[in-house]
């Protein structure tokens, strides 16, 4: 890591709005961080389920003051390995776009490959994966949405370290590694995978700094102070829940928390 301290937003003030159980917990911090840094004007998401990631991402375009929108791509009705769901889950997400973040976002229910007539090329500046995980859909969501990408723009993958059942983003992911110069990976959760797509003017900030630096010793502390982060977010919700109960408690309320 740089001999600089790093102490990015995640740690000084995120307290996420939005909690609902997903595989994606553990890498909220650096959502949150990644987009307070490169302030992206333009952001898609494939795959959004309940919204936990899509969120974060959205809580930190307002807390940071970004100038930006964020689309959500889905058809909302399940995949192989989410299995089907009901529409309750598109109308939990829908309330909280609109008592929190109307006019940012746009909720795209349809499917990926008919999204992408909306979109020019070079127009995005975060494209997020989180579709199905086998193989060939990775390669095929990666292949088909990357000219969308604007040069110097950053795509993230979801369960880049998963070797369950059929998932295969691991494998799609381990061959970008051999043909790509800025891409990095964190192991922790699920393993989330960014790459940065060459050319562009890209930004460069401390934490895109840290990300492509390309040294392992360098990368193995950056992956250790997310690890970190996720358990420090974690432990701090914990501490705001008892915190509340106990205020509940001495008011002669019930003793519930809230989250
Ligand atoms: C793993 S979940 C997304 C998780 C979410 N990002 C989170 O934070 O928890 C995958 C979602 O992708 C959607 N999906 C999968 N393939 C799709 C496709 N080709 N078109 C539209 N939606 C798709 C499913 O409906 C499901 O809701």
């Amino acid at each position: 890591m740089s001999d600089s301290i790093y102490f990015p937003p995640s740690l000084q003030r995120f307290e996420p709005k939005r909690m609902v159980f997903s595989t994606w917990v553990d890498h909220l911090p650096f959502a949150y961080d990644l987009v307070a840094a490169i302030r992206p004007k333009m952001l898609v998401e494939l795959g959004v389920y309940n919204g936990l990631s899509f969120f974060t991402f959205c809580q930190s375009l307002i807390e940071n003051n970004i100038d930006g929108v964020a689309y959500a791509v889905d058809c909302w009705e399940g995949d192989e390995h989410t299995d089907a769901y009901d529409e309750s889950i598109f109308l939990d997400v829908q309330k909280h776009a609109r008592e929190n973040y109307r006019g940012i976002t746009y909720l795209m229910k349809m499917f990926f490959s008919e999204a992408l007539q909306h979109f020019k090329d070079d127009s995005i500046d975060l494209l997020h994966i989180d579709g199905l995980h086998t193989y060939e859909a990775v390669k095929e969501d990666f292949e088909t949405w990357y000219p969308k990408v604007r040069p110097g723009g950053i795509v993230l993958f979801h369960d880049v370290m998963a070797r369950l059942k059929d998932f295969g983003a691991w494998r799609y992911f381990e061959e970008l590694e051999q043909s790509h110069e800025e891409i990095f990976k964190f192991h922790h959760g699920f393993g989330l995978g960014v790459l940065r797509k060459p050319g562009g003017q890209a930004p460069e900030t401390q934490l895109t700094q840290l990300l492509f630096k390309g040294d392992e010793a360098s990368d193995q502390k950056l992956r250790q102070f997310y690890v970190h982060a996720s358990h420090f977010l974690e432990a701090r919700r914990q501490a705001g829940r008892f915190r509340e109960i106990t205020e509940n408690r001495k008011k002669g309320g019930q003793g519930k928390a809230t989250a």
